[in-house]
């Protein structure tokens, strides 16, 4: 239903549940899913998802995302661990339940893990926290739903730092004493001219609030799945799209986007963010 008129109108959100809204799309149209959950635990005023009961929250989303994407799609979920309560007086410990997803979604679902990725927080909220190290990262699960999978690594490759590059200038790689196949003979190794390989640590800051909402995230992570994993007019979807992050990004990269929440009222902005986005990458285009 949502895709007649997708490629003129380039987005679409809609105020409904994120796994009912993938199920209402062609089978093998997605080409990445990317969202970010209600984390474990967290309060929020669209409700708590339990830890006891994250895995049963998430089973339609990943049920809905296993028929809607591509053979060579991709899901990036972006979550945060939570710690479980503290019983009598022992500590609380830290939850165990983006592991136990992470494993369901190789074993039960049969998906590839490609990588999970820790998305390093410069900025992280302080918590009363005694019993651990505060916590500064998020995970980003990031699956494919076949391998041989492919990825554009040029496209997000980044700049080299000068210690690297200084390394490249003065050292030369010879080969080992021993015999061992290293280098076979003497060479020195210059910088790829589009930068450095990416790494799978994303360093940076936590966004500032968008309105009314509470966990809104920085433009930087969709964009890197977005950049390796699709083409342009492909189809990305975030079935948790809260003020529609993931989307700005797509469209500004020329991808098209749908987008679910249950919240009206995220859903709303959502709309104004993408038609002003839409605007200006029309206005630039001509
Ligand atoms: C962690 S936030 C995502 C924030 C988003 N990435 C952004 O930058 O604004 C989780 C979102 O999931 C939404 N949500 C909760 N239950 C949902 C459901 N069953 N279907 C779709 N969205 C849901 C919440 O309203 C919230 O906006």
């Amino acid at each position: 239903m949502y895709l007649e008129d997708i490629q003129s109108r380039r987005f679409i959100v809609d105020c409904i549940d994120g796994a009912t809204g993938m199920l209402a799309l062609p089978d093998n149209s997605i080409k990445l899913i990317y969202g970010s959950p209600p984390y474990p635990n967290a309060e929020r005023n669209y409700g708590i998802w339990r830890s006891e009961e994250y895995i049963e929250r998430m089973t339609p989303f990943i049920d809905a995302a296993k028929l809607k994407l591509r053979d060579d799609g991709f899901i990036v979920i972006n979550v945060k661990a939570c710690r479980d309560k503290h019983k009598g007086n022992m500590n609380t410990t830290r939850s165990l339940v983006i592991e136990k997803l992470a494993i369901m979604m190789e074993e039960h679902w049969g998906l590839h893990c490609v990588d999970i990725e820790i998305w390093v927080k410069e900025n992280p909220v302080s918590t009363g926290l005694r019993v651990a190290c505060q916590d500064a990262y998020e995970q980003n699960l990031w699956f494919a739903k076949s391998n041989p999978w492919k990825i554009n690594l040029d496209a997000i490759r980044r700049p080299y730092s000068e210690a690297t590059l200084k390394i490249y200038e003065n050292s030369e790689y010879k080969p080992r004493k021993n015999g061992l196949t290293y280098v076979r003979k003497r060479k020195r190794i210059s910088p790829h001219p589009l930068g450095a390989l990416p790494q799978n640590v994303i360093k940076g800051a936590v966004s500032s609030k968008q309105g009314k909402h509470q966990a809104v995230q920085p433009g930087y992570l969709p964009q890197k799945y977005i950049l390796a994993t699709t083409d342009e007019d492909d189809l990305v979807v975030d079935p948790w799209m809260g003020t529609g992050t993931t989307g700005v990004e797509a469209l500004k990269l020329g991808r098209l986007f749908i987008g679910f929440d249950i919240m009206k009222e995220y859903v709303l902005t959502a709309e104004e963010r993408l038609s002003e986005v839409l605007r200006e990458t029309l206005q630039k285009g001509k």
